[in-house]
């Protein structure tokens, strides 16, 4: 039998576990942010003027004076994992309002990715090839495949809000697939079936933020004809630190609202 994975729109019910794949979503950037803040000038010379302070003003020996190197990558490391669950934590208040933020417009809309699987799975996921499609195609194509048949899970999500600054453009947002169900295409159908949200209701653009963390996601959307539209340095720490983000856009016909 075929296992099948299934977009459709959100139902109450659905916000545990799409909390739980915006979280793991959000804190899969965590390594990446480590690791690009290691090669930043400014760690190396956070370095050395921890050192140099507990040498000259403390009087430390030198050995010891080396020790402020691994304080400063366990530090970062900290202060990084802070930062990224107190963005988890903002989204998952977010999630807790599905309803009224993304479900009580005709102009808002949330979906989750759902996957059909036996109920005794002797394989992982990724030995597995599944059928990726909305819920509309699922039951034209399959109309003799009962759900009652298969254990469900939510494994990814996609929501489309619409933009404070032009009424009529989109956001698209809460782009997350479960790490196990990664390279699908998941996030491939989730994005065309918002497009084809946005088409429908007459939007004339999307536009989507990603930051330098997020090559895979910046990948896909490029795949799908979003076009950069700004780069700008996001402040963490004032000027000192800072994160390289992408505004994209994917236009459909030209705005006729002028930005307010
Ligand atoms: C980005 C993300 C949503 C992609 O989900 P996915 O279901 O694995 O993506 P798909 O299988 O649909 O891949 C579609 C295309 O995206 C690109 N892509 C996806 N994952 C990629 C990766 N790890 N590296 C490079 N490109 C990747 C590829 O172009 C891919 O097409 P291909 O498979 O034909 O090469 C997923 O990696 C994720 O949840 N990441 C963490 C959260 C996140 O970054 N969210 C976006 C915030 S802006």
């Amino acid at each position: 039998m075929n296992q099948f994975i299934i977009i459709r729109d959100y139902r109450p019910g659905d916000e545990l576990f799409c909390r739980e794949i915006i979280k793991e979503g959000t804190m899969s950037t965590v390594n990446t942010a480590f690791f690009t803040g290691l090669t930043r000038e400014i760690t190396l010379q956070i370095m050395i003027f921890a050192s140099a302070i507990m040498f000259i003003f403390f009087g430390f020996p030198f050995s010891v004076c080396l020790g402020s190197i691994p304080a400063v990558i366990i530090l970062m490391y900290i202060f990084i994992w802070l930062g990224h669950t107190y963005k988890a934590l903002e989204m998952t208040q977010d999630v807790n309002n599905i309803p009224r933020v993304y479900m009580s417009s005709e102009y808002t809309g949330f979906w989750v990715a759902e996957v059909y699987e036996p109920y005794f799975m002797t394989r992982e996921p990724h030995q597995i090839k599944y059928t990726v499609m909305t819920e509309r195609d699922f039951r034209a194509l399959y109309p003799g495949v009962s759900e009652t048949q298969h254990q469900k899970k939510i494994v990814g999500t996609v929501a489309i809000t619409r933009s404070k600054d032009s009424l009529d453009k989109a956001w698209l947002r809460r782009m997350a697939v479960n790490p196990k169900y990664q390279r699908k295409g998941i996030a491939s159908v989730l994005t065309d079936e918002a497009i084809r949200f946005c088409n429908e209701k007459g939007y004339a653009a999307i536009e989507l933020v990603t930051s330098e963390c997020h090559d895979a996601a910046r990948e896909l959307y490029l795949k799908k004809g979003f076009d950069l539209k700004q780069m700008y340095h996001k402040q963490i720490f004032g000027t000192i630190v800072t994160i390289q983000m992408y505004q994209l856009i994917l236009r459909f016909r030209p705005s006729d609202i002028p930005v307010v």
